[in-house]
């Protein structure tokens, strides 16, 4: 956001506390926004934590099948029953992470494949956030 746009909505939220009665309360907001949109530009900038980002990307892509912790288990999905494999234990723990790049890019029986949804980085950070978060590894 630019800081004129800034400053615009600072007035009207002015205009909302104060009625606008007061040219006062204008110029001091006017003068307030200044350093507000560099916080939030530095905000936008800070270092990307790859395992934050794919856990966003395991909240949306997986976590309906697999489980808010990989657990896995029978579930229902477009009306198909499904057994879905723990993430946590098993035989997840001796696939390798080649193995799980493959399931995931290209799906199996069950599985969907999501080489088109996303890229080969934020697979590999998925197997990264499983090894370490979901198996503790
Ligand atoms: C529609 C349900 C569904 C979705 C969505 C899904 N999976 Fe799966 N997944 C399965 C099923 C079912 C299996 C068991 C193998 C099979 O039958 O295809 C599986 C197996 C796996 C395996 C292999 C585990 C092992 O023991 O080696 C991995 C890894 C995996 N999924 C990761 C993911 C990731 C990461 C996502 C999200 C990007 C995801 N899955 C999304 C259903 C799903």
């Amino acid at each position: 956001m630019n800081s004129a746009k800034f400053a615009a909505i600072i007035v009207v939220i002015g205009c909302f506390t104060t009625a606008c009665n007061s040219s006062d309360t204008l110029t001091t907001n006017q003068t307030q926004p200044a350093s507000s949109p560099a916080t939030a530009a530095a905000t936008a900038t800070a270092t990307p934590d790859p395992l934050a980002e794919a856990y966003v990307d395991f909240q949306k892509n997986c976590e309906r099948c697999h489980g808010e912790k990989g657990q896995g288990g029978p579930v229902e999905i477009e009306g198909r029953k499904l057994k879905v494999s723990s993430l946590r234990e098993g035989h997840a723990l001796n696939h390798t992470d080649e193995k799980f790049v493959k399931q995931i890019s290209e799906g199996d029986d069950e599985m969907p494949a999501f080489k088109d949804k996303l890229s080969r980085e934020e697979i590999n950070d998925l197997v990264r956030f499983i090894r370490k978060e979901l198996q503790g590894k």
